[in-house]
C-alpha cells in the first residue's frame, strides 16, 4: 500500500528510482512521483497513473542527481491525480516527502500549519509532513532535530523519507507502523537505499537492515545513522540479502500471478522436504513454542484478511478434525472491533502474505492487549506481523509480487495442515494410521498439482466461455467452502466478474434465486463424504437451467455426465483436496481476465500489501 523508494549514490538516479518504483508497484499503482537533488537544488516529476506514465516525464536530460527519492501511491485521502501524487514539498520546494501510512492527525497539523500562514497545494495528510518539518527548521532547529521533532509531532502510521537541500548529502527517513528498510550496494559502490520492500533494491543492493518502529535517521552514500527516540544506535544489525534476482522478476511468464501459480509444485515440495522426515516426524525448528505449552491451548482464533483467512478457515476445520481444538476463524477487522470473550487458554493466529496487513497486525495488538499468545504464519520473517507474534511459522513462499494471491494462499494451507498433524502428535489425539496416510498422501502433492498445470485446455475452454458473463457462484462443503470463497475472490477481483462464493448447503436458502441461463456455478465436487451431497447441490442447479462447471476427481463420469463444463484433478482425501482444487481456480480467474483484457498483476483499485485498516 504504496511503495517509497530512496537512493544516495553515483548510479543513474531516474533508472535506480524507476527501477525501484516498478519493483513496488504491486503496493499501489494510480500515481508515482520521484524528487531528486542536483547541485543542492530538489527537481520533482510526478505523474498520474502507472510508473510508465511517470517514466514518459522523465527526459533523460537534466533530471539526475545524486540523492532522491520515489513513491507510488495507493490514494486514501485525496482522489488519485498528479496534484496529490507524492513528492510532496514544503512550499518553497526545498523540502520534499515521501509517505507511506495515514497521518491521522492531519486535519488539525493542517490547520496549525494554516494558521502560520502555510498553504496547502493537495488534498492529501502527506503535504503536512514537510510543512511541519518546514516550521521546525523556521524556529531555528538544524535539519536533524527539525526532522526528529517533526515527526514526533505525527499520530498514525507511517515509513517516510524526506530529502532537504540544505543538507543535500542525506536521505532522512523514519518508520512507525509501515515497513521500510535501509541497505547498502557492494561495499566498492558507496551508495545507500532506502525501501518499503526488498524486490525494489535488487539486485543492485546487497546487505539490509530491518528498520524497526520507532527508528528515524538518515542514509548518507555507503553509510547510515539510526535512532530510537533520541538514542543512537551504536550497533546496526546489518545483513546479507540472500533472495535472488530471478525471484523478483517474470523471467519468461506473461504475468507474475502465472509464474507464481508454476512456482506451486516446487514450493509444495520444499515446505514437505522441510517439514516431515522420513519417520513422519513434523519439524517446525523456527516455531518458539515449546510443547507444554502447545498441549494446554483450550481454544484457538485465527484472524487474518482476504485470501489468508480463506487459508484460515480451512485450517480451522484442520485443528478441530485433527486435534480436536474448539477453533474459530474470523476477520481480522471483525475481531479487532468485536470484543470477543476470551479466555486465557486461547492462542490468537495470524495468517498473513506479507506480514503488513494493518487489519492482521491491529489483531495482534488486541490479542496482546489480552494477555493472550499469538502465533503467525508469515511470508515475511522480518515483517511486522513476524516481529511482534510470539512464535512465528514461515511459510517459504518465497516473495509473492502478483496482486493476487496464489502461492502464499497453498503455503498456507499446506503449512496449516502440517501444523495442525504437529499439534495431534503432542496432544495424542490422531490414529497413528492416519497420520500416516495422510502425510503419505501429502507427499504426492507436488506432482498431483504439477498434473493440473501441464493440462491447461479444459480451463482455458471454461474462461473462453466465462469471459463474457457478468456474474458467477462458487459452491463447495466443509474443506473446500473456504475453497469456494477463495475461487469467487480471485475471479472477481482480478477480471472484475462480479463472483460469491456458498457453502453448498447453505445455497438453497436465498442464493440460488440468482440462478439463470446467463450465471454460471463453478461447483467444487472431489472425492469424499460430502460428493453426494454437493451433487445434489448440482443437480438443483441443472434443474433451473444454470450452467454448470464442475472441478472433480478425475474419472468421475457421474458428475461429467451433468456438468457443461469440467476440470479433472488427481484424487486425494478431503481434507487435502482444497490444495489441489485451489490450482484450477487460480488458473481460470488468470485466463479469464487475460481474455478480458484485464491487468492480471495490477488489478483496479487493490494494493499487494493492505497497510491502512
Ligand atoms: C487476494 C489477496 C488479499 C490478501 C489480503 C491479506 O488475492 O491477496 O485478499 O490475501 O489482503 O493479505 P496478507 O496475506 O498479506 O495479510
Amino acid at each position: 500500500m504504496c511503495g517509497i523508494v530512496g537512493y544516495i549514490g553515483n548510479k543513474s538516479l531516474d533508472s535506480v528510482l524507476l527501477v525501484g518504483l516498478k519493483k513496488l508497484e504491486y503496493r499501489g499503482y494510480d500515481s508515482a512521483g520521484i524528487a531528486i537533488l542536483n547541485n543542492d537544488e530538489i527537481s520533482i516529476r510526478k505523474s498520474k497513473g502507472k510508473i510508465i506514465s511517470l517514466e514518459e516525464k522523465l527526459d533523460a536530460k537534466g533530471f539526475d542527481g545524486h540523492a532522491g527519492i520515489g513513491h507510488t501511491r495507493w490514494a486514501t485521502h485525496g482522489e488519485p491525480s498528479t496534484k496529490n501524487a507524492h513528492p510532496h514539498t514544503n512550499s518553497t520546494g526545498s523540502i520534499a516527502v515521501v509517505h507511506n501510512g495515514i497521518i491521522e492527525n492531519y486535519v488539525e497539523l493542517k490547520n496549525m500549519l494554516s494558521e502560520k500562514g502555510y498553504v496547502f497545494v493537495s488534498e492529501t495528510d502527506t503535504e503536512t509532513i514537510p510543512h511541519l518539518i518546514d516550521s521546525e527548521i523556521q524556529s531555528g532547529k538544524d535539519v536533524k532535530q527539525a526532522f526528529y521533532d517533526a515527526i514526533q509531532k505525527l499520530e498514525g502510521k507511517f515509513a517516510i523519507a524526506m530529502i532537504c537541500e540544505i543538507e543535500p548529502d542525506r536521505i532522512y527517513f523514519a518508520r512507525n507502523g509501515a515497513p521500510l528498510i535501509a541497505a547498502f550496494g557492494k561495499k566498492s559502490a558507496s551508495e545507500s537505499f532506502l525501501a518499503s520492500d526488498l524486490p525494489a533494491i535488487i539486485p543492485l543492493a546487497k546487505e539490509v537492515t530491518y528498520l524497526k518502529d520507532g527508528d528515524w535517521g538518515y542514509i548518507q552514500a555507503g553509510t547510515l545513522e539510526i535512532y530510537q527516540g533520541e538514542k543512537k544506535y551504536e550497533n546496526i544489525k546489518i545483513e546479507p540479502i540472500l533472495i535472488k534476482e530471478e525471484e523478483v522478476n517474470k523471467g519468461d511468464y506473461a504475468h507474475f500471478m502465472l509464474k507464481e501459480i508454476y512456482e506451486q509444485p516446487d514450493i509444495m515440495q520444499k515446505i514437505i522436504d522441510q517439514r516431515i522426515d522420513s519417520n513422519n516426524r513434523i519439524f517446525f525448528n523456527e516455531m518458539l513454542f515449546q510443547n507444554d505449552y502447545l498441549s494446554k491451548i483450550g481454544r484457538v482464533i485465527i484472524q487474518a484478511c482476504g485470501t489468508s483467512l480463506n487459508a484460515g478457515l480451512i485450517g480451522k476445520l484442520y485443528l478441530e478434525n485433527f486435534c480436536k481444538l474448539t477453533t474459530d476463524a474470523d476477520f481480522s477487522s471483525e475481531f479487532r472491533y468485536r470484543n470477543p470473550v476470551i479466555g486465557g487458554d486461547t492462542l490468537v493466529v495470524g495468517i498473513s502474505q506479507s506480514g503488513e496487513t494493518a487489519d492482521t497486525l491491529a489483531g495482534i495488538h488486541e490479542a496482546k492487549a489480552k494477555f493472550l499468545k499469538v502465533l503467525s504464519f508469515v511470508n515475511n520473517n522480518n515483517s511486522s506481523i513476524a516481529r511482534e507474534s510470539n512464535a512465528v511459522i514461515d511459510l517459504m513462499a518465497g516473495p509473492e509480487i502478483g496482486v493476487a494471491s496464489t502461492k502464499a494462499y497453498t503455503s498456507e494451507v499446506l503449512s496449516l495442515f502440517l501444523f495442525s498433524i504437529y499439534m495431534s502428535a503432542i496432544r495424542w489425539v490422531l490414529p497413528k494410521e492416519e497420520k500416516k496416510q495422510l502425510l503419505d498422501e501429502i507427499k504426492s502433492l507436488p506432482s498431483q498439482i504439477a498434473s493440473i498445470l501441464k493440462n491447461l485446455e479444459p480451463i482455458q475452454e471454461i474462461s473462453n466461455y466465462l469471459k463474457d458473463v457478468s456474474s458467477a457462484l462458487f459452491l463447495g462443503r466443509t474443506y473446500n467452502y473456504a475453497s469456494a470463497l477463495e475461487g469467487a475472490l480471485k475471479l472477481k477481483e482480478i477480471s472484475y466478474i462480479h463472483a460469491s462464493g456458498y457453502a453448498g448447503g447453505e445455497f438453497k436458502h436465498g442464493p440460488i434465486a440468482l440462478i439463470s441461463e446467463e450465471v454460471p456455478s463453478i461447483v467444487i465436487v472431489p472425492q469424499g463424504e460430502i460428493r453426494k451431497k454437493t451433487i445434489s447441490n448440482l443437480l438443483e442447479v441443472r434443474a433451473r437451467k444454470g450452467k454448470i462447471i464442475s472441478i472433480i476427481t478425475k474419472g468421475d463420469d457421474e458428475v461429467k455426465d451433468i456438468s457443461d463444463f469440467f476440470v479433472e484433478i488427481p484424487e486425494l482425501s478431503e481434507p487435502l483436496s482444497p490444495l489441489l482444487t485451489a490450482i484450477p481456480m487460480q488458473l481460470i480467474a488468470y485466463f479469464t481476465a487475460v481474455y478480458r483484457g484485464c491487468d492480471v498483476d495490477k488489478p483496479r483499485n487493490l494494493a499487494k500489501s493492505v497497510t491502512v485498516e
